[in-house]
This record gives C-alpha cells, structure tokens and sequence, in this order.
C-alpha cells in the first residue's frame, strides 16, 4: 500500500529568498507549497527599517509565477546598532514585520551589520519584549578560540541564557538548532522556541568531510557531529510544540560554493517536505509530520494553521526531480533533497 499523508500547507519560518535575478529563480519553489515564509532580512544592505521590509515584501510577491494567492511572506527587521525602538515600535504597529533577527557580526553571510552581543541592544530587546516582538537569534559565536563545533553552544550559554532570564517575557526562536544544547535551552525556557532545517536533521558532519569533500553541505551553524543530529530529530520527531520547520534554505552560485573560500548556505526549499517526510516515515512518525511543519511554528507566531489541505505519497513523481536551477544572470544553483524527492509525490487535496 502506499504511503499517503495529508496535512495542512505548511509554512517556512526561516529562508532567504535573496533579491533580483536569483529572488526570480528561487521563490517559486516556496511558493508552490509553503503558505507564510519568514524572509530573512540579510541583504547588502540589510533590510532594517518597516518601509524597506513592505517594499522587499511587494518585490518577493512580483517575482512569483506559479499560481500561488497563498503565499504570504512575512517580514523581518535586522537588528544593528542604528534601529531604534521607535522604528521597531512603528515596524511592529504597521504589521509590516513579525520579527526581529540578531546576528552576531561576522559568523555569516551579510552578517556585518550585526552585533557582538545581545545584551548591546538591551533598549530594543525591551521595547520587543513589551510589543510582543519575537526575536529570531542566529546563535553562534565568533570567537576564533573557540572549536567552529562549539560556537552554538558558547553562544547560548553566554549570550542567549543571560537573555532569556533577564527578560522572561521576551520570546525568542534559536534559529537553525544545530545542537542538543539547543534543544535543551529551548525545552529549558518557556519563552523559547527553536526552529530546525531539513539539512541538520538528517546530515551529519561525515556527510560533509568523510566520501570527499562536500561543499553543498557547508553553512552555518555548521552541520555537526551524528549525536547533535540525533538529538535534534528527536525533538522534531517527538511532535514537541516548540520545534518546528525553518529551511534555512540560502541559495548561492555555484561558482560561490565551490570556490577556494566557499560559501554557507544550502539552497534546500524546493525538496524540504521531502527531506523531512522521509525522515518521518522512516521513523516511523508520519502521524507527527503535520505538527512539525505546519502546527508548532503557526502557533508558536500567533497565527492559524493555513486551511489548504496537501497530499504527499511515497511514489515516484510524475516529473523526475531537477538537480540544478539557473538564473537570468546565468549562475547555477545545486539543489538539496534530490534523492528524496525522487520518492515522493506532492499535491494539492
Ligand atoms: O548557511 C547560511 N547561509 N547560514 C546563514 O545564517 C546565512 C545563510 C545565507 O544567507 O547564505
Ligand atoms: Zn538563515
């Protein structure tokens, strides 16, 4: 018998769907399924103020060519030392964003206008803390002592902790959980909330370094070792309502990935219900599918889940999955998931 599983459309609460000619090759493949994405405001510059945000916003939807009215990008501020409360507070009143993403300066891509520490922008953190702001944390930190396999974990317990239990009524999503030290603080919090990409489920660092290097498989937080991604499948197996689906999907040229000094990032939205559906059935856990990609993180930012119903089967799909995308300006992207998504078919009910 097949195996069929129906669920309503899920969202995607953390991608980078970037700007011009690779914003036109990428965002359809998030707009074919996902219903709300969670834009990342890292461009050069960084989206940081609410009309920036709406008009990121009308350029995203302008890109879209496949019929998709569900598709509802939501946005978010980056936080450097000049946004201001006010403009959080107008940002915030306007609807024009959901959230609030931290950096620390230099841990990754466009990342420079961030901030060494947390606790610099305590002014702002209150003012979101009394709005009711949710702020996204790219928890790493940038300490060149420190094991690159270590800095999730430093960052938590020096910068993220210290945080949470200075303002319990801030809520805070760790983004991209990479670690068990992630899960543990998000369990540990009640204000805390962890999303969890398609890549750190199911990759571990060997997949990286261990059959020749693998340069699709670089970005940050970096993937890490067979524990770390055991432990962060159980949460997400174990349908636990603080853990839900971010991508993280961040698409780069492969003459970027695969250059001496490579980019981080994984261009994984296309094949992500895949990636996770079969990582689900093999656990034997497709019961607890739905709430991972389509409950936790729709309650966790306030909203209802989306009334769109869809269908995944494990079979074949009519169409063979591509491998590579190009865009107008000629660079080629590699895409994540493909061997996944030659074993399932996705549709709308
Ligand atoms: O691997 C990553 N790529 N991690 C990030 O935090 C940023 C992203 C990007 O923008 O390429
Ligand atoms: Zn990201």
């Amino acid at each position: 018998m097949t195996v069929r599983i129906e669920f309503a459309r899920p969202d995607d609460w953390h991608v980078h769907l970037r700007d011009d000619e690779m914003l036109a090759a990428v965002v359809d493949h998030s707009a074919r399924w996902f219903r709300k994405a969670l834009v990342m405001p890292n461009l050069t510059p960084p989206i940081t103020s609410a009309a920036q945000a709406v008009a990121y916003r009308e350029r995203i939807l302008a890109a879209v060519t496949v019929d998709a009215p569900h598709f509802d990008p939501v946005m978010s501020l980056y936080l450097t030392a000049d946004l201001s409360p006010a403009e959080v507070t107008r940002a915030w009143n306007e609807g024009a964003i959901c959230s609030i993403k931290f950096y620390p300066a230099g841990a990754t891509t466009n990342s420079d206008a961030g901030g060494t520490s947390l606790l610099q922008f305590a002014p702002v953190l209150e003012t979101m803390a009394s709005l009711g702001v949710p702020l996204l944390v790219h928890a790493e930190s940038t300490d060149p002592a420190l094991d690159i396999f270590d800095r999730e974990a430093a960052f938590l317990v020096d910068e993220v902790a210290p945080v949470l239990e200075r303002m319990p009524e801030l809520s805070v999503t760790v983004e991209h959980i990479s670690t068990s030290t992630g899960i543990d603080m998000v369990r540990q919090f009640d204000q805390a909330y962890g999303s969890i990409t398609p890549h750190h489920l199911t990759c571990d660092r060997s997949d990286i370094l261990a059959n020749g290097l693998r340069p699709e498989l670089y970005c940050k937080p970096v993937i890490n070792s067979a524990e770390h991604r055991k432990a962060l499948a159980a949460a997400a197996l174990s349908g636990d309502p603080k853990f839900f689906l971010g991508t993280d999907s961040a698409p780069h040229p492969l003459s970027a990935k695969e250059a001496r000094v490579a980019k981080a990032g994984i261009f994984n939205a296309p094949y992500a219900l895949e990636v996770v559906a079969e990582l689900f059935h093999e656990h034997d856990a497709l019961d607890r599918f739905e709430a991972f990609v389509s409950g936790n993180g729709a309650a966790r930012y306030g909203v209802e889940p989306s009334t769109d119903r869809l269908v995944m089967e494990r079979t074949e799909p009519a169409v063979a999955p591509v491998d590579t995308l190009e865009t107008a300006a000629g660079d080629v992207v590699r895409l994540f998931g493909v061997a996944e998504a030659a074993l399932w078919s996705i549709s709308l009910l």
